[in-house]
């Protein structure tokens, strides 16, 4: 999600925050480990060459005969090459004698729902459902809305899109109506796939009502396939067909035909700061090609031992890719699960670890702090000895919560990967390996092989290890976005117009005295204090420092005297007791950790604070109370009641000094 229009940009950004803590890869991990030391210098000494290796790895129906045709900033991989993504992630495993191996365990919401798919499976199914496609008239090319449940039905949608050419567009079921109604418009799609609804919290909950309230505006929607799920009861439409009824009658053989390597894999939309969400558009060889290497190398995958476990929804790129792509074209065996993380339990997670013997974990911060609230002893009460790495995804991780998790998850054992990358990027940019990084609590360290990325002032320098800027890509990548869907304009002007020559993905990061990478934070939220440009992330993690803090979010509020100054909100830990000094304490603590520049003007206990559904917090509402404005757009908000508990807690806010 890049910014619109760059502006109010700082010329560098202070390195406040000092982290010593080191954690060396396990010997043995090491030893075995998928991805060594030789793959940067492979990668630095011939770029091409190191992708033409991760391509290798996939089955091409014809191989490429050119490696990338760079006519900045549109980027061609892989091109004349042909395959079938599908093939990949499900035939090629079945040829191969693996139809036996688990793909997916699915773990429904409701306990004791739970189904079991094998690669065997997974070919009928994604079989079946390409032949029911074609039986609705969904040709190469032609775009479907999928509007899902965390259910198996939803890959099996993917991979059968994916298997004929044509071009899914996943909207993330918590979306509403409006905003269903805009993504399909946008993309014309001729069939929406859905279901009457799926669990969450312990109860079914509607999907279909969304569906018809948003294709009764959409005219060019032939078909709406409907799986059924929670057996609640829908309104039936004339466009309504149900899964049950087609699908399961179709043919389980279906030939994959080989697609070529640049024709478009799916669109996902991205709604960035503002406004009109943007369809960002991946293709075919290069996308797979990156998920599936980044899969192996930054989890280490060993296939035939490995229980993966990826917590994010499909409906963002994390499911997309490293749900759906990545694992399968890896032959990977998944736990997918339906719910959320406290029902009917807070220890439900931990629960499904235990039960499958989960040894790959990723999840994002949003989730790591909510766990750190709740307390430790929840996840203690759980085996989950057969964890081997942990990884993260979503936002700066904290280097508290990186300890937290490292400590209370991974057993002190497992090293913490924390990933950086973008719906834009595609599959992850910057990353420990977990075989070869000594990993820095809060930095997500080096790029991976084969990634060249930069920080940079704002006139476009490197700076200097110890410095702070803005975060570039300086060479193209084969996930990387290949336009904005119908508008390359405006792929041209958000990515492309901030640096010249260079991928600017709206982030601030800096270089620590070693070269290693910390992400900052959203440029468009760092603030200005005193004439220095601090980020939200340094002075959120000094909070999280804190023993009391499981969570905080700050932002920069005018002031007569600063320019700007800072505004804390945070969430104590689910042991720790409101008293009258926790401000002050936290003031100071913040004052002595990142020195007396970042010490918030006002501290804010609050209960919850608001945040996107896919878990990042929204500080542009933080700023409304902050400057006591009235709240502006909630509608992207995941609870919107969240921002009147916020507001009730205003006027015990006080500035001390
Ligand atoms: C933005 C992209 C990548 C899949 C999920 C989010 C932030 C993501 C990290 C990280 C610091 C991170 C960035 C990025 N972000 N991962 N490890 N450390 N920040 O995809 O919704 O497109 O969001 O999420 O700000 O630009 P997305």
């Amino acid at each position: 999600m890049a910014p619109e229009t760059p502006g109010n940009e700082p010329q560098a950004l202070s390195n406040l925050l000092h982290e010593n803590r080191r954690f060396e890869p396990p010997v043995e991990l090491a030893a075995a480990a998928n991805v060594t030391e030789a793959a940067y210098t492979q990668a630095a000494a011939d770029r091409l060459a190191f992708w033409e290796g991760a391509a290798d790895r996939l089955t091409w129906a014809k191989r490429w005969e050119t490696t990338l045709e760079w006519n900045a900033p549109f980027a061609k991989w892989f091109i004349g090459g042909e395959l079938n993504v599908a093939y990949n992630c499900v035939d090629r495993h079945v040829e191969e004698g693996r139809g036996d191996k688990v793909a997916y365990y699915w773990e429904g919401e409701p306990e004791g729902d739970t189904r079991v798919l094998t690669y065997n499976d997974l070919k009928s199914e994604v079989s079946k459902a390409a032949n029911a496609l074609l039986e609705l008239g969904v040709r190469k090319g032609d775009r479907v809305a999928v509007y899902m449940p965390m259910i198996p039905e939803l890959p099996i949608a993917m991979l059968a899109c994916a298997r004929i050419g044509a071009i899914h567009s996943v909207v993330f079921g918590g979306f509403s109506a409006t905003a269903l109604k805009s993504r399909i418009d946008d993309a014309d799609a001729k069939l929406v796939i859905t279901a009457d609804g799926g669990y969450r919290r312990g109860n079914p909950s509607a999907l279909k009502p969304t569906v018809d309230e948003a294709v009764a505006q959409c005219p060019q929607v032939e078909h709406v396939l409907v799986v059924r799920r929670t057996g609640q009861n829908v309104a039936a439409t004339d466009k309504d067909v149900w899964w049950h009824d087609l699908v399961e009658r179709q043919s389980d053989q279906h030939t994959p035909e080989p697609h070529d390597a640049e024709d478009p894999l799916y669109i996902l939309y991205t709604s960035g700061t503002t406004g009109r969400p943007k369809g960002i558009l991946h293709t075919t060889g290069g996308y797979l090609t990156q998920t599936a290497w980044t899969h192996d190398a930054v989890f280490d995958l060993k296939p035939d031992k490995d229980i993966y476990w990826c917590t994010a929804d499909i409906g963002w790129v994390t499911g997309h890719s490293y749900i759906v792509y990545g694992p399968l074209a890896n032959g990977a065996t998944s736990v997918i699960y339906e719910g959320t993380p406290d029902t009917p339990h807070r220890g439900r997670f931990w629960e499904i670890v235990q039960k499958y013997k989960v040894t790959l974990l990723y999840t994002a911060p949003t989730a790591i702090r909510t766990f750190m609230k709740w307390g430790d002893d929840i996840p203690a009460k759980y085996d989950m000895s057969s964890l081997r790495v942990i990884g993260s995804v979503g936002e700066p991780i904290n280097p508290e919560a990186y300890v937290w998790y490292r400590e209370n998850i991974g057993g002190s054992r497992c090293p913490v990967v924390d990933t950086w990358w973008q719906t834009e990027t595609g599959a992850v940019m910057i990353s420990p390996l977990p075989g070869v990084t000594s990993g820095k609590p809060g930095a997500a360290m080096r790029p991976l092989p084969g990634i060249v990325a930069d920080v940079v002032d704002d006139q476009g320098n490197s700076v200097p290890n110890g410095g702070g800027g803005f975060l570039v890509i300086r060479e193209p990548w084969p996930s990387m976005l290949r336009t904005i869907w119908g508008d390359d304009q405006r792929y041209i002007d958000t990515y492309w117009s901030r640096f010249e020559g260079m991928y600017f993905p709206g982030d601030g990061a800096k270089k620590d005295e070693d070269g290693d990478l910390w992400l900052l934070g959203r440029v468009d939220d760092v603030m200005l204090i005193s004439g220095h440009n601090i980020s939200t992330t340094e002075v959120e993690s000094a909070l999280v420092s804190h023993p009391k803090v499981a969570e905080a979010a700050v932002v920069g509020a005018t002031d007569p005297v600063t320019g700007q100054a800072i505004v804390s909100f945070v969430i104590l830990r689910g042991t720790a007791e409101e008293s009258d000094d926790i401000a002050a304490d936290l003031r100071n603590h913040v004052a002595k950790t990142l020195g007396p520049i970042a010490k918030p003007r006002q501290i804010l206990v609050v209960p919850e604070l608001p945040k996107t559904r896919s878990g990042k917090i929204m500080r542009r509402l933080l700023r409304d109370v902050a400057e006591n404005r009235s709240v502006g757009d909630v509608t992207t908000l995941a609870d919107s009641t969240v921002m009147d508990l916020i507001s009730e807690k205003l006027p015990s806010a006080k500035s001390e000094d």
